[in-house]
């Protein structure tokens, strides 16, 4: 898989130009959902040389992220007169650029793109690795492809209007990337005040933990090793977005991640000696930020039973965990019993409160 440039944009304008010349593209069309068609586009629709460019909006959140919408896309730049020198921006969150990046990497066998993430998680995970994708058959990101964006341009200025659930969502991410890279980088981002953002500092704390997300991919594109270390937090995490999901209730990713964290630390002192202070310290600011996920004991068989039937981290029967001994020292493919995950939702419950 080819490497992609990630910018930090310090002029939008200047460093999208350059992405844009680098294909030279016979058509530009910018793909947006309704939020960033009001908010976003016209902040780069006003640039001179995207004055031709051809919007493409679809519908926000998950819910279409589906082979309907990739289907109207496909048309709209078929019908709009897209070739095989054209060029697509996605412009948006996870959801944009993961159905956005499969319509550019299937168009006429492969479209050049670029991503420019609008939301934190988008700018620290979506955009950046090359996974692509949508939903299908009731499954999530089920069909879809590796295929890194050309370019990914990251401005911190689209954060100013992201609310606060969704900038927390977005960090859950990074401190996933703090605890799985360097403590300078972990105590950065568990040091950093939430309630009054310095987004010239988050700007910073951003570029590092996209620094980390590519160092893991650059090793491992396709996710057969060490890739796995970015799905730490993920394996509770992911059973409490579906359980809250199922209650009707659903929670944002990030923080069912937090969460998930929580357990993953826990199991990570227990198993491998992660040192006691630094469980303390995430654990201190987790709680004071994202709260606690409502779930009882009685809920714990139903928790279970969606890590066991979560494909990503069921390992012939076993639920598979990433767990670290340090931040930065990680051990893939752990596995643990029913006893050992019922023991780290009792610690979630005793230690939320
Ligand atoms: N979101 C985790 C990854 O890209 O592998």
């Amino acid at each position: 898989m080819s490497a992609q440039e990630v910018v930090i944009c310090n002029q939008l304008e200047n460093d999208l130009q350059k992405a844009v010349m680098k294909s030279e593209p016979d058509k530009v069309f910018v793909l947006t959902d309704e939020h960033t068609h009001l908010f976003c586009f016209p902040v780069i629709g006003k640039y001179p040389f995207l004055k031709e460019a051809v919007e493409i909006c679809i519908g926000v959140e998950d819910i279409h992220k589906n082979l309907e919408t990739l289907a109207y896309v496909w048309t709209q730049l078929s019908t709009k007169g897209a070739t095989r020198h054209s060029l697509l921006i996605n412009l948006g969150g996870g959801m944009v650029t993961d159905l956005g990046g499969f319509a550019a990497a299937t168009f006429k066998r492969g479209i050049a793109m670029i991503n420019i993430p609008t939301t934190l998680l988008g700018m620290v995970d979506a955009s950046v690795g090359g996974k692509t994708g949508i939903n299908f058959n009731g499954l999530k990101n089920e069909v879809g492809v590796f295929a890194p964006a050309d370019s990914v341009l990251i401005d911190c200025e689209f954060l100013k209007s992201l609310d606060h659930e969704n900038l927390l969502s977005g960090y859950a991410e990074m401190l996933k990337h703090g605890l799985i890279s360097n403590t300078q980088h972990w105590s950065g981002l568990v040091g950093f005040d939430m309630n009054h953002i310095d987004y010239i500092r988050l700007q910073q704390l951003v570029a590092e933990s996209i620094a980390v997300k590519e160092q893991i991919v650059g090793q491992d594109p396709f996710e057969k090793g060490i890739r796995k270390a970015l799905n730490f937090g993920h394996t509770v995490g992911h059973a409490f977005e579906s359980f809250a999901m199922e209650k009707g209730h659903p929670i944002l990713h990030g923080y069912a991640v937090a969460a998930g964290m929580v357990c993953e630390l826990y199991f990570s002192h227990l198993r491998m000696g992660f040192p006691k202070d630094k469980l303390r310290q995430t654990i201190r600011f987790i709680k004071e930020n994202y709260g606690r996920v409502a779930f009882t004991c009685e809920d714990y068989e139903r928790l279970y039973a969606f890590m066991c039937h979560d494909k990503k981290n069921n390992v012939e029967g076993q639920v598979n965990f990433t767990l670290i001994s340090e931040v930065g020292d990680i051990h893939i493919n752990q596995v643990a019993s029913q006893d050992d995950v019922y023991d780290m939702l009792d610690f979630y419950s005793e230690t939320m409160g």
